[in-house]
């Protein structure tokens, strides 16, 4: 569609013989993303590095400028909050909540329940047996109490449970599968809604973009619980793309058959990578993935944020994880708007 560049000069020529005031250089002062998303009624996000937060001001000028909405990283996961039993450490977590709150912004929490970045004492205690099934549970319990009171009233959405399903739509052979069977989904929700009534309870995962085996598995599971009187509110798409692997073609009805069970969207993850270099082309490729998902986001009045994970490539976890891949964000390593930045901001003036 309407994405092209020209020549500054013709820009120039055909503003002035237009009278279109709208032309302006790209260091002018742009709208930031989040006023445009205020217009669309959409929550604009992304993840927070607490370190960078704390030891870089460009970073921590983007933050602040950008988005409406920010995610903990790391610093709200069980190994953060509770790295010994019983000994919680809520600071990290706190001073983004406090820097949300300075900033106008809202809060995601993530995540309450996952098979990664589980203290070491719960992974041991369960592997060697000291901690029981009957045990395991009552120890999820007064986690999701604990964590979810903490953040009472300053959570708008929490991912309650994350990546519970394979690829295959299966249930994930966690140690939570394992040890307290697959009632412990509805067993998270129901605690995490105790503690919090007015947060919205999200199911969250990745490869669930389009319809797949995968995602119609979460919408079964939905279907059941909420016909259950499970509360659960909301559907998660982390948005992990890359564009090796092609866009997913159907994301738009998936996100409908969700918003049809009564239950709120949100694009939770959003990072595009590629296989390292970058150039022009793959840039350009990527700016029309990031589009897509904001699109089919902007598409149906159920999807109430757009978070990407991470907003520059100086900290995006990409190249750690994925050999090779990177470039993965809308900023690059000097912040440098790519064609992502300039596409979501144009995805979000046109509006829903
Ligand atoms: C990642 C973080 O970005 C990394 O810093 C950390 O080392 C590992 O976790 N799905 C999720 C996120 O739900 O929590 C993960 O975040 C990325 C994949």
């Amino acid at each position: 569609m309407k994405h092209f560049r020209m020549p500054a000069a013709a820009a120039v020529l055909l503003s002035a013989t237009l009278l279109v005031t709208a032309a302006q250089p790209a260091s002018a002062h742009e709208p930031p993303l989040r006023a445009l998303a205020d217009r669309a009624d959409l929550r604009i996000g992304t993840a927070v590095d607490m370190t960078a937060l704390a030891d870089d001001t460009a970073y921590r000028r983007t933050t602040a400028r950008e988005f409406s909405s920010l995610t903990a990283e790391n610093v709200m996961k069980w190994e953060s909050v509770e790295p010994q039993r019983g000994t919680y450490d809520w600071s990290k977590a706190d001073e983004l909540v406090r820097f949300a709150r300075a900033h106008g912004q809202a809060v995601r929490g993530h995540t309450l329940l996952w098979h990664n970045q589980l203290p070491a004492w719960l992974t041991t205690g369960v592997a060697d047996g000291s901690i029981d099934a009957a045990e395991l549970r009552g120890i999820l319990h007064r986690h999701i109490t604990a964590e979810v009171g903490h953040f009472k009233g300053r959570i708008y959405q929490w991912d309650v449970v994350n990546e519970v399903f394979n690829d295959d739509g299966s249930l994930r052979d966690s140690l939570w599968l394992q040890k307290l069977g697959p009632s412990y989904i509805a067993d998270a929700f129901r605690w995490a809604h105790a503690a919090d009534p007015k947060a919205k309870l999200f199911l969250n995962d990745y490869n669930v973009e389009g319809v797949n085996a995968k995602s119609t598995a979460y919408y079964e599971l939905a279907k059941k619980l909420r016909a259950e009187k499970v509360p659960v509110q909301g559907f998660g798409i982390q948005g992990h793309l890359g564009i090796q692997y092609g866009f997913p073609g159907d994301v738009s009805e998936n996100l409908a058959r969700f918003a049809d069970l009564g239950m709120q969207t949100a694009f939770t993850e959003v990072d595009v990578r590629m296989i390292l270099p970058a150039d022009a082309e793959k840039l350009a490729k990527q700016a029309t993935y990031f589009r897509g998902l904001l699109d089919a986001c902007l598409g149906t009045r159920s999807c109430k944020s757009f978070t990407v994970w991470g907003f520059t490539d100086k900290y995006s976890w990409v190249p750690g994880v994925f050999t090779g891949q990177g470039a993965a964000t809308p900023l690059d390593e000097a912040y440098a708007k790519k064609p992502a930045y300039t596409a979501l901001a144009e995805a979000l003036s046109e509006g829903r």
